[in-house]
């Protein structure tokens, strides 16, 4: 995966999306309020879609309050330059997104009462997804190969570094009250269970039909073809959805008509190898 990048404290950042002062200021400068949200992924594991959810369930199910503004501008990832303005200017409580690893996290969080939801998806899927990704936004340079691109995963190389350290970084922090686990899986397999679970962790009581609002307009299929949540804002110099949409496939398992076998087991076999100090298991590791 090829793109002008820096390196800070082991992670691959993107010279288009940060410099190393704003990591920096990111990690050390950055000022978290308690009643601040933060929607932490890593890169292509469903981050607009719990943008989507989490701006939907803080208005009520209203969609007409909820997508005044461009998903990323709702909420806006903190560590990003661009960003910087809108995020002075957000009124609380705020959603922040976020893809910094856990140990590049703002220091002021982990003095806060903040809420984090950490949203991980199935790393093949998401080599997929990034892989088409980067097919379209123009600061990468597309990888032809899905065999370079699975060994750059794998390497840490991608945008953001490591998949495996991402996801053990952060789930260091699993039993902690501030921090919610969902996976892209769940919220595919059972959307309203999953947000009937989220408003529960974020002490937020909607009653049903405004729990059905928050699922009817955060489906793919209503996310795609709402231009405030597609991304059709986004200059097409930037993010050339003609060769591509953002708003992709939205399944899970679509690695399986990307891998080859010996991929699929080449990759299965890293995984172990990467995982095996991690005494968790994912509903991929089941059924993949
Ligand atoms: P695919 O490329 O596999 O389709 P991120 O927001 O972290 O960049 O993740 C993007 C991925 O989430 C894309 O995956 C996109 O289609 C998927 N996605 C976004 N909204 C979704 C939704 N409402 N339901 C299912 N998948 C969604």
């Amino acid at each position: 995966m090829s793109f002008d990048h820096f390196d800070y404290k082991g992670v691959r950042f993107a010279k288009e999306l940060h410099t190393e002062e704003s990591v920096s200021r990111a990690e050390n400068e950055f000022e978290v309020f308690d009643d601040d949200i933060y929607n932490v992924t890593y890169p292509k594991s469903g981050t607009n879609w719990m943008i989507e959810v989490l701006n939907l369930i803080k208005h009520k199910g209203d969609v007409t309050k909820s997508d005044v503004l461009s998903i990323q501008m709702r909420s806006p990832w903190y560590e990003a330059v661009r960003f910087y303005e809108s995020i002075e200017k957000m009124e609380s409580p705020r959603i922040l997104s976020s893809h910094l690893p856990h140990h590049i996290f703002a220091k002021s969080y982990f003095k806060s009462k903040a809420k984090i939801i950490y949203t991980i998806r199935n790393p093949r899927d998401v080599i997929v997804s990034m892989f088409h990704f980067t097919k379209i936004l123009s600061m990468f340079t597309p990888t032809e190969n899905l065999q370079d691109f699975i060994d750059d995963f794998i390497q840490g190389k991608a945008l953001y570094g490591s998949w495996f350290d991402h996801v053990k970084g952060w789930m260091q922090m699993k039993d902690d009250e501030r921090f919610f686990f969902i996976t892209y899986e769940e919220l595919l397999q059972d959307l309203r269970g999953s947000v009937v679970r989220i408003c529960k962790f974020l002490g937020q009581e909607l009653d049903d039909a405004q729990i059905d609002s928050v699922v009817k307009h955060s489906t793919f299929k209503t996310m795609k073809e709402n231009p405030m949540s597609n991304w059709s804002q986004i200059p097409s110099e930037v993010l050339d959805q003609s060769k591509g949409a953002f708003m992709r496939k939205g399944i899970s398992g679509d690695w399986k008509n990307h891998f080859t076998v010996a991929q699929s087991e080449y990759f299965d076999k890293i995984y172990q190898e990467k995982m095996k100090d991690f005494n968790m298991s994912f509903f991929w590791e089941q059924s993949s």
